[in-house]
């Protein structure tokens, strides 16, 4: 008892004393998480119906990445790597369906430290909304042993401990049935008040709790101490939804409705910042947590022609929308081909604190401190392109492919569901737009549908980011794959084995409001009117406009 006193004394201690206010050098951080959403489904990043919406001015006032990639291509690995910094393989997000079910036993494990309880430990108070996804129970229907206020959030709104799945549909435009309660249920903090979530005032739900979380910030100690923010999406997964307000507002239809709303809050996100004053010492960043889920046809997203998507390792699966805004720190209208990470993260904001860390030892990072990228300092104008990082693709525990500098090495591929960006044959694929039966083609990768390539295919992202052609053998290609082999040999020694999280199934675990009804709507009106403003395709997608042009207009 007395040790356990005396340690957290020192820990206060600590943290007095070396915990820095907000300022552009050690700025508030909040993260916008898209769910599914593909690399090429806004605007700017080249879709060419997908209205211009706040997103895209996010990009006209910051950076934008067009080579960054996340941790995995399916939600949860993707998602415990981005929190940790690690590889999902080294922390046994794999296994099972590869994704968290409700009635999963495992989560992020424990013995790891999420940026929320790293930046929580440096000072920072920490909040969250929207969708989890990385556990929920262990032992009971209602014990949260997985939820986030227990991973180093002092401030849970709403949130999406599982995430919207299809089964979800309250509208029956996809799924013809009633939701499916065992799968649609909404959080508020640790409790469950929807089953069956509702949408139609779902973002704002969201946005208002991250409006609470901001003026308490404000009111309180803003001055003294910065605030992590996890915004995290339930748009662009299926089932796709939009509020009355932005239904119809797309070409796209309901996906693009989607992203619309979705874009509204991210600009209401912005203007809060800005309101109050606060924005040159807050660092935002926007990204997808993977490729789009193209099995859904005109409901799964576009990769702007890169091959594959969701699930699987080709570009498609891993490379993702980025997006950096600071104003006055991180350039504006600026796009880099910087070769990043969402896993770079966490060691980037781990590098920027001065405290000491005290607590759990931090195990090895797969990221790689950004900073500089970030804030477009970096010496990629001087042909570098990313030779300081690999980028590592896992399908479950399979080692796929490996990026260096501009090539990709594969090791192994699994099916795809468009294996052609030139004719598609969406029509057979996809008969009147809708989707087959197997939805996922590689979700999981299981050992019989994997293709072994030897030698390793080798492309070259830069001249062929679509992954068509695979170079030659020859003195190049085989330098490279050989660099490869000790950079993967290296990285496997470095593997600690740990035991699957994913796939130890208790139905039991599922979450249920007012037993044993498993229904409930505690959340029936929104929480505090607010009236959208239509943002959304206020300048139109103009090729000719300079970004310089553009800037005026939006000032
Ligand atoms: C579930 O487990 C928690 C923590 O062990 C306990 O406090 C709670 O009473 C349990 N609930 C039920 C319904 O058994
Ligand atoms: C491409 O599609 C064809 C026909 O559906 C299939 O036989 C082939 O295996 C696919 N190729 C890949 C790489 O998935």
């Amino acid at each position: 008892m007395l040790t356990v006193l005396i340690s957290l004394g020192l820990m206060t201690s600590t943290s007095a004393r070396c915990v820095r206010p907000p300022s552009p050098e050690h700025p508030n951080i909040l993260i916008l998480m898209i769910d599914d959403l593909g690399y090429g489904d806004i605007a700017s990043y080249g879709h060419p119906t997908q209205e211009y919406t706040e997103v895209d001015r996010m990009a006209a006032e910051g950076t934008r990445f067009t080579q960054a990639y996340s941790a995995d291509s399916m939600c949860s690995p993707s998602r415990a790597g981005f929190m940790t910094g690690r590889l999902p393989i080294r922390l046994g997000v794999v296994g099972g369906r590869r994704v968290f079910l409700p009635y999963d036993i495992g989560g992020l494990p424990k013995e790891e430290t999420t940026m929320a309880e790293m930046l929580k430990q440096a000072g920072y108070v920490t909040g969250m909304v929207g969708k989890w996804h990385l556990g929920i129970n262990e032992k009971n229907s209602s014990d949260g042993a997985h939820l986030p206020s227990r991973r180093g959030f002092d401030f849970v709104g709403v949130n999406l401990p599982f995430t919207n799945v299809w089964q979800c549909d309250t509208n029956r435009e996809f799924y013809n049935d009633e939701p499916d309660t065992s799968m649609c249920f909404l959080y508020d903090g640790d409790e469950i008040v929807q089953q069956p979530m509702q949408f139609e005032h779902m973002t704002e739900n969201l946005m208002h709790d991250w409006k609470r979380f901001l003026k308490a910030r404000i009111r309180e100690d803003q001055h003294e101490r910065p605030f992590f923010f996890y915004f995290s999406f339930p748009q662009v997964h299926s089932t796709q939804f939009a509020s009355k307000k932005f239904r119809g507002t797309s070409v796209r239809g309901i996906y693009g409705d989607s992203i619309n709303e979705m874009s509204w809050a991210v600009g209401q996100v912005l203007d809060s910042l800005i309101d109050n004053g606060i924005a040159q010492n807050t660092l935002v960043i926007l990204m997808s947590d993977h490729g789009p889920h193209v099995e859904l046809c005109l409901n799964g997203g576009s990769t702007a022609g890169l091959k594959g998507g969701k699930s699987n390792s080709y570009e498609g699966g891993f490379r993702i929308p980025f997006i950096a805004w600071q104003p006055g720190t991180v350039r504006a209208g600026r796009v880099s081909h910087e070769v990043l990470s969402s896993m770079d993260l966490y060691k980037t904001f781990r590098d920027i604190q001065k405290c000491p860390f005290d607590g759990k030892p931090q195990l090895p990072l797969d990221g790689t401190n950004i900073l500089q990228e970030l804030q477009g300092d970096s010496k990629e104008d001087a042909g570098y392109l990313g030779e300081r990082r690999p980028i590592i693709y896992y399908c479950n525990s399979h080692l796929m492919a490996i990026r260096l500098g501009n090539y990709k090495i594969h090791y192994k591929t699994s099916p795809i569901f468009l294996n052609s960006t030139v004719d598609p044959q969406l029509d057979i694929l996809c008969p009147n737009g809708k989707p087959k039966k197997d939805w996922y083609v590689s979700q999981w990768c299981p050992e019989e549908s994997l293709k072994k390539h030897s030698p390793p295919l080798v492309f070259d992202l830069i001249r062929d980011p679509y992954e068509l052609y695979p170079l030659q053998n020859n003195d190049e290609t085989n330098r490279v794959r050989l660099k490869a082999t000790d950079i993967l040999i290296e990285h496997k020694h470095s593997l600690v084995p740990v035991p699957n999280q994913l796939g130890k199934f208790d139905k039991k675990l599922t979450p249920c409001c007012n037993p044993p009804d498993c229904r409930c709507d505690k959340l029936n009106r929104p929480r505090q009117s607010m009236k959208p403003k239509f943002h959304y395709n206020l300048i139109p997608p103009m090729e000719s406009t300079s970004e310089l042009e553009l800037m005026e207009r939006l000032l």
